[in-house]
């Protein structure tokens, strides 16, 4: 099974998650609406295959586009759960979730007041990394380091995160470990990427970053060491701005931190995905199942 949060170009049915995933490696305009027609049906007629219980699907469109993106969604029995605005090409989020995978109602509710909450709080001008603490792309070293901490952090994830997953992620995507001063990893954060061609665009290409797999050894919580990663990973991608480049991360809604972590350090709040995947950890908003309401939060 593939190692990844942020999914690959085209549609497929991932089991761990029990849902059908897509990104649409397509510019929709309002004369090109059949094609989303095209691909909200093929996803359909795999999740009835697989009796996946989610649809998640990605593509790209104008701004213009919004409303008659969204009454087809609706047409299908999709929800616009989120956009990400970006440079006249937005990402959207198109979802759809079977009964019996649905968020309560009124926790949700409280998930996105929370949301909206933190969505006004102000960017810090600036975080440090306290002086027993450094920074360092993750190496071979680092493997049964890391996973000691990721097993200790999450009881469920997207993929299962274990040595040979953790070398591959290693290999593939920018990995960020904060280490104290003992030699010890005590925080971590991922920079997962993927080049995407863009077929009726003047825009080739666009590069999606999502950051993931975010954890603090429980000891070492709010002393901002995520903080200083998520802003030394966001300042090293966008300096490598050969391709243009979308950086975002999927927050669980239920965990207040993770999204006050975005927030603070710049990032705009898009809109939330309904149990989107299946991830276990603290929460601060007592959300049920396995499966987890993420807050998209995009940086601009
Ligand atoms: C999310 C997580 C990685 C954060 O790591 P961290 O190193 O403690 O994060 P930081 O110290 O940089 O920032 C935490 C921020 O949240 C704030 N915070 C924490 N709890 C809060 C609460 N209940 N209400 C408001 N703010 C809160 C802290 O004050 C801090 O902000 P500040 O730096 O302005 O003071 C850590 O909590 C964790 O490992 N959680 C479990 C795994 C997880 O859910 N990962 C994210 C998956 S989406």
């Amino acid at each position: 099974m593939q190692a990844t949060s942020i999914g690959k170009i085209g549609i497929e049915f991932d089991q761990r998650n029990n849902r059908v995933k897509g990104i649409i490696p397509k510019v929709i305009g309002k004369n090109t609406l059949p094609i989303v027609e095209e691909y909200l049906t093929h996803s359909d007629h795999l999740a009835d295959k697989t009796g996946a219980t989610r649809i998640t699907m990605r593509f790209f469109s104008s701004h213009t586009s919004y409303d008659s993106i969204k009454e087809l969604g609706k047409k299908f029995g999709y929800t616009l759960e989120a956009i990400i605005p970006f440079d006249g090409i937005s990402v959207y989020y198109l979802g759809k979730n079977a009964d019996d995978r649905k968020s309560d109602p009124s926790l949700l509710a409280i998930e996105r007041k929370k949301a909206l909450e933190i969505r006004r709080t102000l960017s810090k001008t600036e975080v440090t990394l306290g002086p027993s603490f450094r920074i360092e792309r993750m190496a071979d070293e680092h493997v049964e380091q890391l996973h000691e901490l990721y097993r200790l952090t999450f009881t469920q994830y997207p993929f299962e995160l274990n040595p040979q997953t953790l070398r591959s992620i290693m290999e593939s995507a920018k990995v960020l470990v904060a280490i104290n001063s003992e030699g010890r990893i005590v925080s971590s954060l991922v920079g997962e990427s993927i080049e995407i061609p863009l077929e009726n665009s003047e825009i080739e290409r666009i590069r999606l970053v999502e950051l993931s797999e975010a954890a603090t050894h429980p000891d070492y919580r709010a002393k901002g060491l995520l903080s200083f990663l998520v802003r030394q990973m966001v300042e090293t991608i966008k300096k490598d701005s050969s391709v243009k480049t979308i950086i975002y991360g999927e927050a669980r809604a239920s965990h207040i931190p993770a999204n006050v972590i975005l927030r603070k350090n710049g990032a705009v709040y898009a809109g939330t995905l309904e149990k989107h995947c299946l991830i276990e950890s603290v929460r601060n908003i007592p959300e049920e199942g396995i499966f987890e309401n993420l807050n998209v939060w995009y940086f601009q």
